[in-house]
């Protein structure tokens, strides 16, 4: 591996564009120098923009011999494919969430990347190394106020693409949350519960929107994360954190309030690539280092895998309107 990373990209649409943006002109230690796109014409654009080498397909890309790693940022039904062959070259890669739409899929990616004999995968759960998240993590393990008992999130979106389905709510949104608070408290999920508010009438006819997931630790930890995706007030997310002697809060990012129209203002983010900034930097700067260092530090393949174990139970409990359990497996000494 040269000295700097060099990294492919596969999939050049719009967080694609933002990671390439934020490492070759903000972090260190790695440049994007390759991409590819299923959309050749507009891939060729944008490589061209960035300066980049073109591949007109991920293979290509990953057997070139001109990157060290590999990020992965296609749609979420393609990651399978682009993670295997990174996986099967040996070489280091970076799937943003999630790992796969389904659990079985990423058990596939499990299978192979054991057999391999070393970790290679990260998936781009970027909420860990968000600062305020962080900080609340701290305050949990560090159990000077006790155990947490319950938490009470939110997922809000302004709106949603006309290509955004009722399941995408779960594997696509919520499973943000889904990872993030089983890394904050620790445990494993033992059942999850979907739930169902009035509908709203700004959600197309096909969509349900909003819909509330229960997750229920092992130890019975409580969690209620509402998801509202078609809002029309902006991008807002919310994590409260109820323990037996003190609560905490996911801190808002700083925004200065205005005096105007007899009124205060203070705005909020409109979108998801307003809120992360930071955390994505951390998550990829971080990544970049471990990664130099021949380890994999972030969550891996098989948080990914147990993220879509859940995620798969969420789905059948919203057809079923019942609680299901969730079943996963010891974690393999692999991944410990
Ligand atoms: N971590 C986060 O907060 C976050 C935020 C946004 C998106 N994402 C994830 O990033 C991924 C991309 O999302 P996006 O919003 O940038 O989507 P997008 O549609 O803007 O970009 C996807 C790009 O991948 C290309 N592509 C699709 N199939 C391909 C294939 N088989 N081979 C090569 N290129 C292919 C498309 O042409 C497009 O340019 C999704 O998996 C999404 O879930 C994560």
């Amino acid at each position: 591996m040269s000295n700097e990373l060099r990294i492919g990209l596969a999939g050049v649409g719009a967080i694609g564009q933002t990671h390439i943006e934020r490492i070759n002109t903000r972090l260190r230690g790695g440049r994007v120098v390759a991409a590819t796109d299923v959309a050749a014409a507009f891939g060729k654009r944008i490589a061209d923009r960035y300066g980049l080498e073109f591949f007109e397909t991920g293979d290509a890309l990953v057997s070139s011999g001109n990157i060290d790693a590999l990020i992965v940022t296609a749609g979420d039904d393609d990651h399978e494919m682009f993670v295997s062959a990174a996986v099967r070259a040996g070489m280091p890669v970076f799937c943003e969430k999630p790992l796969a739409p389904t659990a079985a899929a990423c058990k596939r990616i499990i299978d192979l990347e054991t057999a391999g004999g070393k970790r290679l995968v990260q998936v781009g759960f970027m909420r860990r190394f968000d600062p305020g998240y962080r900080e609340l993590k701290r305050l949990v393990d560090g159990g000077e106020f006790g155990a947490p008992l319950m938490l009470h999130c939110a997922h809000r979106n302004f709106s949603v693409g006309d290509n955004y389905t009722t399941p995408m709510a779960i594997t696509s949104t919520l499973i943000h949350e889904i990872d993030v608070l089983r890394w904050l408290i620790g445990e494993d999920y033992k059942s999850v519960e979907m739930a169902f508010p009035k509908l709203s009438k700004n959600a197309r006819p096909d969509l349900i929107d909003p819909q509330i997931m229960i997750l229920t630790s092992v130890s019975g930890v409580r969690m209620d994360v509402e998801c509202h995706v078609t809002n029309r007030a902006g991008y807002d997310i919310q994590c409260e954190v109820c323990c037996e002697e003190g609560y905490f809060k996911l801190p808002d990012l700083p925004s200065v309030p205005r005096l105007v129209n007899a009124g205060r203002v203070t705005p909020i983010c409109r979108d998801w690539s307003e809120r992360f900034i930071e955390a994505y930097n951390i998550e990829l700067q971080e990544w970049m280092d471990s990664t130099r260092a021949g380890r994999v530090d972030g969550p891996n393949a098989w948080d990914g895998y147990a993220a879509c174990i859940a995620a798969d139970a969420c789905q059948e409990s919203r057809e079923k309107k019942a609680v299901i359990p969730v079943s996963l497996p010891e974690t393999p000494a692999f991944y410990k």
